[in-house]
């Protein structure tokens, strides 16, 4: 069998939709193209593929595959920054699943004065009554009197407002910057995206997490 051109002899060889897949000269799988793209999501936005009332992000990317797509982690409406999208299941799962422990950093500006002992606070974590879990240790870097920056290295749903909402603060914005090695680039404005390089596409596996490698 040849996969990709090269000959497998090993019958438990990993194939997965995106090789090409030969046996006696018959083609037994096409190459599936694989798309790994990040955006720089806009305020107002939703981070779905469709919806009938809101504009997604989908609605900006303009690649004919776009349809295959999916979200490796969503964005609230209101949050703007790196949004990551792909066809490819195990990498999006890489990146999202808790376990992983991939960091996202993300810039946060409150309504009030963010006081030196919310750091402790983020770092122990939050109990959150619905999902009856607490929340791992995020680490809280006060850069203004009222911005911080913040890494999570999990996503819960609106987890960094109910975080601030605990200490009586409010989020009057969010963005994020950067998940794992893939940062947000400056020359990307608000709305546009581009493929990633093989080198972000990787670089998970830069980030010392052993499920990674
Ligand atoms: N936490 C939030 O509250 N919102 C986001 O969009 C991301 C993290």
């Amino acid at each position: 069998m040849r996969v990709d051109g090269q000959i497998i002899t090993d019958s438990h060889a990993s194939i997965d939709r995106f090789m090409r897949v030969e046996l006696d000269g018959q083609v037994l799988q096409q190459t599936e193209r694989a798309i790994y793209l990040m955006l720089h999501k806009p305020v107002g936005y939703l981070s779905a593929t469709s919806d009938a009332q809101h504009p997604t992000v989908l609605d900006l990317i303009d690649d004919p595959d776009k349809a295959t797509l999916h979200l490796a982690g969503r964005l609230d409406r209101n949050t703007s920054g790196l949004v990551l999208l792909t066809n490819d299941g195990r990498w999006s799962k890489r990146i999202t699943e808790a376990t992983e422990k991939i960091p996202k950093v993300y810039l946060v500006e409150t309504l009030d004065t963010i006081p030196a002992e919310a750091i402790a606070a983020f770092a122990q974590g939050f109990y959150f009554h619905t999902e009856g879990i607490t929340t791992l240790p995020a680490e809280l870097k006060i850069i203004g009197e009222r911005q911080a920056r913040l890494t999570l290295y999990e996503g819960r749903y609106h987890q960094i407002k109910r975080m601030f909402h605990r200490l009586n603060n409010r989020v009057t914005k969010l963005h994020r910057e950067s998940i794992g090695g893939i940062t947000l680039p400056d020359d990307l404005e608000p709305g546009q995206w581009r493929m990633l390089s093989d080198a972000e596409k990787l670089s998970c596996r830069n980030t010392g997490i052993p499920a990674c490698e």
